[in-house]
């Protein structure tokens, strides 16, 4: 992956929102099993595109790619026409930021130093200054602070500043993480199926907070499995099977066409994987109606 600066591309049609994030064919090979095949993804601003597939469908090995924990084997990923180098502190530096399929907090730290620990990309107080705590990084300790209070407020997390992050329900873990990566103030914000293990009242509360910060500005990509979640909350889905884009389009486009639930069915080990694809073809059905009746 190069990281020479590039054009941007020429789709910047008339009145077509800016575009921010632009993977280019993106490959990710493990010896030989090719994890993620050449995946193309555009993000434009104010977009919410939502990433599904069948369970090794290779969702996660894309974010990797997308935030420098892999070196991708080909493609490149751009930020306001910027190629980005393959690191993930370039990544956030550059303005993307993610959550983690499995939470990664650090558990014996409370909530608001969680936070505090994302918002430190953004403050220049060097090693020197932290040792003699000097005016200036007490003065920027004094923001990270206020800002990460604000934050936690901001995810419904303000009462649960001190607790410990791994005394903290399984819900709440998810909407801290989301509180951290925001501390770094991205454009996009990519997250890994946070409603996972939520009960439907926090899968709602999730929904709420993904929309609300899309509305603040940020662009924000989505993994997750809840199919309901997922054709309610994106303006673009893009269904990866075996690593590859199978279908792209809007929630009605792509709930509607028959290849996505084959590959759901067709990707099941084993009869129950195969029970869950068909249910999965129910909400598929049942969201449809949904959005026919105007819910
Ligand atoms: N570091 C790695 N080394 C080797 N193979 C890997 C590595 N990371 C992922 N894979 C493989 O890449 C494929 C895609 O995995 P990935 O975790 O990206 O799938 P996913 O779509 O996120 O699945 P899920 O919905 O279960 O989270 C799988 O076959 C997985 O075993
Ligand atoms: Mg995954």
């Amino acid at each position: 992956m190069s990281t020479a600066t590039v054009t941007p591309p020429d789709a910047e049609a008339k009145g077509a929102p800016k575009l921010i994030l632009d993977a280019r064919n993106v490959t990710m090979r493990f010896g030989g099993l090719v994890a993620v095949g050449d995946v193309s993804m555009e993000v434009r601003e104010g977009e919410i595109v939502g990433l599904i597939g069948p369970n090794g469908a290779g969702k996660t090995t894309f974010f990797n790619c997308l935030t420098g924990m892999y070196k991708p084997t080909e493609g490149q990923v751009s930020l306001f026409g910027t190629t980005i180098p393959p690191k993930p502190r370039a990544v956030v530096k550059a303005g993307m930021a993610r959550t983690f399929q499995n939470i990664r907090l650090f558990g014996n730290m409370t909530a608001l130093e969680n936070v505090m620990v994302g918002r430190f990309c953004r403050t220049s107080s060097g090693a020197f200054t932290s040792i003699i705590r000097g005016p200036k990084f007490r003065r920027e300790e004094r923001e990270t602070t206020e800002r990460a209070h604000e934050l936690l407020k901001y995810v419904g997390l303000g009462a649960s500043a001190h607790v410990l992050a791994r005394n903290m329900p399984y819900g709440d873990q998810r909407r801290l993480e989301i509180a951290r990566a925001l501390a770094t103030d991205p454009k996009v914000l990519l997250l890994d199926e946070p409603t996972a293990g939520m009960n439907p009242k926090e899968t709602e509360q999730a929904m709420e907070l993904i929309f609300k910060i899309r509305d603040s500005g940020l662009a924000v990509v989505v993994i997750e499995h809840d199919m309901r979640f997922i054709f309610t909350l994106c303006d673009r889905v893009l269904c990866l099977v075996r690593g590859e884009v199978l279908v792209q389009g809007t929630p009605g486009e792509v709930q509607s066409d028959p290849r996505v639930i084959e590959a759901y069915i067709g990707a099941a080990d084993d009869e129950d994987e195969e029970v869950e694809a068909l249910e999965l073809e129910t909400t598929f059905s049942a969201a449809t109606h949904d959005e026919e009746d105007g819910r």
